[in-house]
């Protein structure tokens, strides 16, 4: 069975984007593949994170994971910083990694174009950290959103350049993007992605939200003003954007979406999208309560990591014997 692993950074709460465009995907894979998901607490704090919300956002992402569908008897969940060798490989990789490469990264060129100010040395060598992550597990497959795909790319290289210089060690792995809901973008600015950073809250949707709230943002989605419902991603991309939701999640392909509504007004379209999203949301989150209610997060991490630990430091330990770490007695 090939092997497939991903993660989520819960530095907020977690979103309709980071559910299409990554979560849902993780769920369909899971009785394919040897599934890996894990949160990726480590790469949270690459900014400050007030330490109370942290740490709620990372038990609501566990609770989320296993709402959303993951099964901890099919896949192995858990918490990044329970498994030691992450951080260790993360610097190796970091020893194999050139300053030109991560330069090139356009999430760190983003922000450094835009002048963030205080921008920390681990935001700069996070995707080290990203391909250790990769590489500890041998993963064939890594479904991200498209927003990944660079990291994943520069995960290769550095894997490559490590067998290439210390013999064959790690498996080359494959970034894996859905055709559809790659990119979902936001409902009050459709030139953005949907992002927990949201300033304004009304381009998110959450997947606590509630259904009321959700139904609201959807109904005042930015659109346009050209008033035919079809799909012209490049004048009408906020309209596009809500074919593509509804229809990630009904399994419907865009042009029968597009079929249906041809010749109405937008009003009704958006109501159906909300239709669509809420009645996804309340299942997710009714689960979500039970999960919180039965205590079993805990376990169900304690197991994950001890699964992903006998593989991770294997690796880690052939790893530090190729490069000539360890003396021999
Ligand atoms: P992050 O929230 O940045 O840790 O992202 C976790 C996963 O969700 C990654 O695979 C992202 O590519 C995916 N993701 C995040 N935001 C979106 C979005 N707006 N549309 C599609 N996928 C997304
Ligand atoms: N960097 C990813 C994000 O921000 C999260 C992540 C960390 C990840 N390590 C990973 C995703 C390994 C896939 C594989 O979304």
């Amino acid at each position: 069975m090939k092997r497939m692993l991903s993660g989520i950074k819960p530095t907020g709460q977690l979103t309709l984007g980071n559910y299409i465009g990554a979560l849902r995907n993780f769920v369909n894979y899971q009785d394919d593949y040897e599934m890996i998901v894990f949160i990726a607490n480590l790469h949270c704090i690459t900014e400050y994170q007030d330490p109370e919300d942290l740490r709620k956002n990372l038990t609501d992402a566990v609770a989320l994971y296993l709402a959303c569908g993951l099964d901890p008897n099919k896949a192995t969940i858990f918490l990044q910083t329970d498994v030691h060798s992450h951080a260790e490989l993360g610097y190796i990789m970091a020893c194999n990694t050139y300053l030109g490469e991560l330069n090139r990264m356009t999430q760190f060129k983003d922000k450094s174009q835009k002048g963030e100010k205080n921008m920390t040395a681990g935001l700069y060598t996070y995707p080290c950290l990203m391909a250790a992550d990769i590489l500890l597990y041998d993963a064939n497959y890594v479904p991200v959103g498209e927003d990944q795909k660079q990291h994943v790319e520069l995960t290769r290289d550095i894997a490559q350049r490590f067998n290439n210089k210390y013999g064959e060690t790690f498996v080359i792995p494959e970034p894996l993007i859905a055709k559809v809901g790659a990119r979902i973008m936001s409902l009050s600015d459709p030139s953005k992605k949907m992002s927990k950073s949201d300033e304004t809250n009304k381009g998110c949707i959450y997947l606590l939200d509630d259904p009321k709230v959700a139904r609201k943002k959807i109904m005042s989605a930015v659109t346009d003003s050209i008033g035919i419902i079809q799909l012209d991603k490049e004048n009408q991309p906020g309209l596009y954007n809500l074919i593509e939701i509804a229809s990630a999640l009904s399994n419907r392909t865009m042009d029968d979406i597009v079929e249906q509504f041809k010749g109405e007004g937008y009003g009704k379209l958006k109501g159906y999208v909300a239709d669509v999203v809420c009645e996804e949301l309340e299942k997710i989150q009714s689960r979500y309560n039970e999960i919180m209610a039965s205590h079993q997060i805990e376990e169900i991490l304690l197991d994950g990591a001890k699964k992903a630990s006998a593989i991770a430091d294997k690796t880690l330990d052939e790893v530090k014997r190729k490069i000539g770490l360890e003396i021999k007695y």
